[in-house]
């Protein structure tokens, strides 16, 4: 439920598991989650995360059922905890939560005694996003051993994630798990997306290996990959943002990146906003690894949920 605890050992298993289910015939993988139940519990929008979720589970051979607080009796005022008992009584077993509250997989996996994936809860984490993150950063970055997955791994690779991180439970994932394998995060956005104590992201465990670069021209230059964030209107109550003065200055532009950063991978995690935090050309372009991301968000979250429910030969492990 949270990339905080998750062991270097843990990271490399999951994405050798992610390799090794892409690798298998549809039929054997058809077998792996054959008829066992899974139940999507969103709360928020979605359209990757609960697709892929949902292709995922069903290429395992897994049924599954979406509930939606739209047209659910969440609607009708059900509490998260009766929901899920609900989901529980019908067979669900295993959940995959995104919840607007921070902390929300936790209660519904005390509640229920049921693996829960967290799909998103609040500003707190998205960890399937960062570990699909991840698995984009090994496959794109020139030179790195992508077999190889440890402390070193991204030793000497920057990425500069930009935009709305005070909102952002991507960047913060995100801050948490690429410095395990060695990365330098640098995070870049003004004062009222970006406060100070962000730096307080990265795991102790890393400290220092999350840097704050306000310049975009400046944290560009040491980039290796850019991860764009979108701005978050839904959760700017009470912040004052001149969005012309925010599209001037981190942008991401086609003559952006070739002046300061023509190799870098770029990558949004999605939804993104073209032509606000990110031009047209750019998503578009061929630095752009962002349907590689959706891609790896299908493979890895196979991964996650034979390791949920124990298959496969597979330890059970949510996250
Ligand atoms: N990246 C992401 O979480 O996208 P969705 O909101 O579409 O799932």
């Amino acid at each position: 439920m949270t990339v905080a605890d998750l062991p270097v050992t843990e990271i490399a298993a999951i994405l050798a598991a992610t390799d090794r289910i892409e690798r298998m015939a549809g039929l054997e993988r058809s077998r792996m989650l054959a008829g066992r139940r899974i139940a999507l519990l969103f709360y928020e929008s979605s359209t990757r995360t609960r697709t892929s979720f949902e292709l995922a589970a069903k290429s395992l051979g897994a049924i599954t059922t979406l509930v939606s607080d739209k047209s659910s009796s969440i609607e009708k005022g059900e509490s998260l905890k009766d929901t899920g008992l609900t989901l529980r009584a019908l067979g669900a077993e295993c959940i995959i939560l995104r919840h607007a509250n921070s902390g929300a997989p936790y209660l519904l996996a005390r509640a229920t005694g049921l693996p829960v994936l967290n799909a998103g809860d609040g500003m707190h984490e998205h960890p399937s996003q960062a570990l699909l993150d991840l698995r984009t950063i090994l496959a794109r970055v020139p030179g790195l051993d992508g077999g190889r997955v440890d402390a070193k791994t991204l030793a000497g690779v920057t990425v500069v994630i930009t935009g709305d991180i005070l909102h952002s439970r991507v960047a913060r994932s995100n801050a948490m798990l690429l410095p395990k394998l060695g990365t330098k995060v640098l995070l870049c956005g003004p004062k009222e997306l970006l406060p100070e104590d962000a730096l307080g992201l990265g795991s102790p465990l890393n400290s220092g290996n999350v840097e704050i670069e306000r310049d975009f021209d400046k944290a560009l230059k040491q980039a290796q990959v850019v991860m764009m964030l979108r701005i978050q209107r839904e959760r700017l109550a009470g912040l004052e943002l001149d969005l012309a003065d925010y599209i001037a200055r981190y942008q991401l532009t086609e003559e952006r990146l070739m002046v300061c950063a023509p190799k870098a991978v770029v990558m949004h995690p999605g939804p993104m906003i073209r032509g606000l935090e990110i031009a047209g050309e750019v998503a578009d372009g061929p630095n752009s690894a962002i349907e590689d991301q959706v891609r790896n968000g299908l493979a890895v979250r196979t991964a996650l949920l034979v390791r949920a429910l124990g298959a496969g030969g597979f330890e059970s492990v949510t996250v």
